[in-house]
């Protein structure tokens, strides 16, 4: 398959709209989730502006380990009481951090990021692990970034049903 992003255009809803629609065409019949993780944070890496890194972190049963990501090399073990990222797990609830440097524990990995996302990928009542954004723009996510980037995260886990316990 050759996979081209095109441009995306109109409202943000939509621009998330169409991100999803490429984001089912790259996985599209792929259970392997490193694959899958790879492909998911090169295509939102490079569509969506002021990012400066973009990634997954899987859970080991004990820590988050880093997993494919566009970006600067980052922390490989986050335990799930630290960081954004550890909370995110831990609360598997999204945090959409619009000031890292009021983030109590924030993991500073690449000095120049100041607002994250961290989505939680949970299937059934496991957790699997995290989809990160990092930004260097305060408050760069906003609630129609976080609808879009929580409608990845669920093409990124569905994508696995076949590979999952
Ligand atoms: N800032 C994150 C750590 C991961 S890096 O941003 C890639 C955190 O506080 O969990």
């Amino acid at each position: 398959m050759s996979f081209t992003a095109s441009t995306l255009s109109g409202s943000k809803p939509e621009q998330y709209a169409q991100l999803a629609a490429q984001a089912r065409a790259l996985v599209h019949g792929e259970p392997d989730r490193i694959a899958n993780a790879a492909n998911l944070a090169a295509l939102v890496y490079h569509a969506l502006p002021g990012l400066n890194w973009v990634g997954f972190y899987f859970y080991d049963g004990n820590e988050l380990v880093v997993g494919p990501f566009q970006g600067l090399p980052a922390c490989v073990r986050i335990a799930l009481d630290k960081g954004v990222c550890g909370a995110a797990a831990r609360t598997r609830q999204t945090q959409r951090v619009a000031d890292v440097d009021a983030f109590p524990g924030h993991i500073a990995c690449d000095s120049a990021s100041r607002s994250e996302l961290v989505v939680p990928l949970v299937h059934g009542d496991a957790l699997v692990g995290v989809f990160d954004l990092d930004s260097p723009n305060p408050g760069r996510f906003d609630e129609e970034d976080q609808q879009g980037l929580e409608a990845i995260a669920r093409i990124f886990l569905e994508s696995l049903l076949e590979s999952l316990p």
